[in-house]
Order: C-alpha cells, then sequence, then structure tokens
C-alpha cells in the first residue's frame, strides 16, 4: 500500500542567525528565527512523514522540544518521525520538495543537503530531491525577511 504526505514550514529570517537546511550550514548573512535550528527542510519534511501515516504533526510530537531545546538539531525531529513510519511498516519511496528563499542560492548545496538527507534516513541519493526557488521580489519573503518550504513524500507498506 502507498501513502502520501505533505508538509509545509515557515520561518522569519534574521541577522546572527546560522543558515541551516536539510542539516547543512549555508553561508548567509541572515538565518532562521526559531527555538531550533530553524530547519525549515527538516521540519517540512517531519511533518510530511507524520502527515502521511495519519500519526500526527511535529507540534504534537514535540511540543516541548521547540520551546525548551534552544537551537536543537532539527535531524532529532526528522529521525524520530522516520522512526516511527518504519515501526508502522513503512519504507520511503521518495521524496521531493522546493525552498522559497530570495537569497542565498540553494543549488550550490543541493548535493550536500541530499546527500545528509539520505545518511540520516539509510536511503540512497537518488530517493531525494530538492529545488530553491525565489519569491520574484515580493512582499516580505521576496524581501528576504523569511523562507519556507514544502515537501512532499511517497510512503510504501513493506509487509
Ligand atoms: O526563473 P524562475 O523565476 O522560474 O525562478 P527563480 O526563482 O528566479 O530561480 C531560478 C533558479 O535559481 C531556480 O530554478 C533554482 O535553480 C535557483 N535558485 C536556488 O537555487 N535557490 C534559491 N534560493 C532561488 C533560486
Ligand atoms: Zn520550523
Amino acid at each position: 500500500m502507498f501513502r502520501i504526505g505533505i508538509g509545509f514550514d515557515i520561518h522569519r529570517l534574521e541577522k546572527g542567525r546560522k543558515l541551516i537546511i536539510g542539516g547543512i550550514e549555508i553561508p548567509s548573512e541572515k538565518g532562521f528565527k526559531a527555538h531550533s535550528d530553524g530547519d525549515i527542510f527538516f521540519h517540512a519534511l517531519t511533518d510530511a512523514l507524520l502527515g502521511a501515516i495519519g500519526y500526527g504533526d511535529i507540534g504534537q510530537l514535540f511540543p516541548d522540544s521547540f520551546q525548551k531545546w534552544k537551537d536543537a538539531d532539527s535531524s532529532i525531529f526528522l529521525r524520530e518521525a522516520y522512526r516511527i513510519i518504519k515501526e508502522k511498516g513503512y519504507s520511503i519511496v521518495n521524496i521531493d520538495g522546493y525552498i522559497v528563499l530570495q537569497k542565498p542560492k540553494i543549488l550550490p548545496y543541493r548535493e550536500k543537503i541530499i546527500k545528509n538527507t539520505a545518511k540520516i534516513l539509510n536511503i540512497n541519493e537518488e530517493q531525494i530531491f530538492i529545488k530553491g526557488k525565489t519569491y520574484e521580489k515580493i512582499g516580505q519573503i521576496g524581501e528576504g525577511d523569511a523562507g519556507f518550504a514544502e515537501v512532499i513524500v511517497l510512503l510504501k507498506k513493506e509487509k
């Protein structure tokens, strides 16, 4: 049986914060403002995985983590969501996502993000894709004050 899941995440961008996407630090004058490391790709992917099996959402699973774990590595949330879907007998067919960010460009870091995500989930790099897109200078996102991610995932039940 196949199940599809979708996830979205948005955070404000602030000077003096590290920009972390897919666990990779990308050189930038601004980074995502959040209680955790603000990794919009891992947050959206975590929600997509949980949504695919109708389990819940990232805020339900980690209510304290966002408040208590300052600058927490978001791979923690991703690993836990993945553990749950595997426990329910599912595996990942593929992941596709996009990051809307006025700057910097995601493209030069795509390979690194894919490699790191594949390593965390123990799947092949060919099963993951991610791309960047600007917001054509429209509104606050276009001015570089925020960025968002959307991720879709297809799961397959093994048994
Ligand atoms: O050309 P179009 O208006 O469709 O897209 P764009 O937002 O101007 O972005 C052009 C290309 O730049 C994208 O297709 C990506 O390859 C790259 N890009 C990126 O890697 N990272 C971003 N934050 C924005 C764009
Ligand atoms: Zn987030």
